[in-house]
């Protein structure tokens, strides 16, 4: 058995040496901690680094502006509208001006049915609504309000339709089927 200077030990019946870590493998170790406390410090103590959740919001937010620029009359551009208290001020101007006579002051229905309760005719989604508002009912004595009113007050009545969702004024009694 060569002996140099190597301590060498026995287990099992198998003599081994003791080696040294190598060197490459500490610089690894401690290369990663002092990494790892660097990274510790700037993303948890700074606000200089946004944390992955708050990056992953952020691209959501801008994916959503986007998609509402894109196509202003997708149902996602018009709920993210029906968040906006501007829109919903705007739209309500346009209802009482426009809408509030055959539907009440406060949308809980008169000659036309009451927005407010979870009753719908014709669907209680965005687009459903912006369709009613558009097009209307003719034969049932909703005129078409489109053409009068154009696509941005339209978009601004149904955000503030939409904002109504959950109020359930007492008014005219149920039509349609619900929709929770
Ligand atoms: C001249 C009266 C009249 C006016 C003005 C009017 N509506 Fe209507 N509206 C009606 C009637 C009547 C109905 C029911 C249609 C049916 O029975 O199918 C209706 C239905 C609706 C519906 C569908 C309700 C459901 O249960 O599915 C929505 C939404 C609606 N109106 C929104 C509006 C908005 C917003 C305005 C203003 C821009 C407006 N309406 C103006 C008479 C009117």
């Amino acid at each position: 058995m060569s002996s140099d200077d190597k301590t060498l030990r026995k287990y099992d019946d198998i003599l081994e040496e003791d080696n040294h870590m190598p060197r490459w493998w500490l610089v690894i170790l401690f290369g990663s901690i002092v990494f790892g406390f660097g990274y510790w410090l700037a993303y948890h103590t700074t606000d200089t680094f946004p944390s992955p959740p708050e990056v992953y919001q952020a691209d959501v937010a801008a994916l959503k502006k986007q998609r509402a620029t894109a196509n202003p009359t997708s149902e996602e551009a018009l709920t993210t509208l029906a968040a906006s208290s501007e829109a919903i001020a705007e739209g309500q101007k346009v209802y009482a001006g426009t809408c509030a006579a055959c539907h009440g002051a406060n949308a809980e229905g008169l000659v036309g049915p009451n927005l407010t309760d979870k009753f719908w005719i014709h669907g209680a989604s965005g687009t459903a609504i912006l369709k009613a508002v558009a097009e209307g009912f003719p034969d049932k004595g909703m005129p078409a309000w489109g053409p009068v009113i154009g696509d941005t007050k339209a978009r601004n009545v149904t955000a503030y339709v939409l904002s109504l969702k959950g109020k359930n004024l007492p008014g005219k009694e149920p039509q349609g089927d619900p929709v929770e």
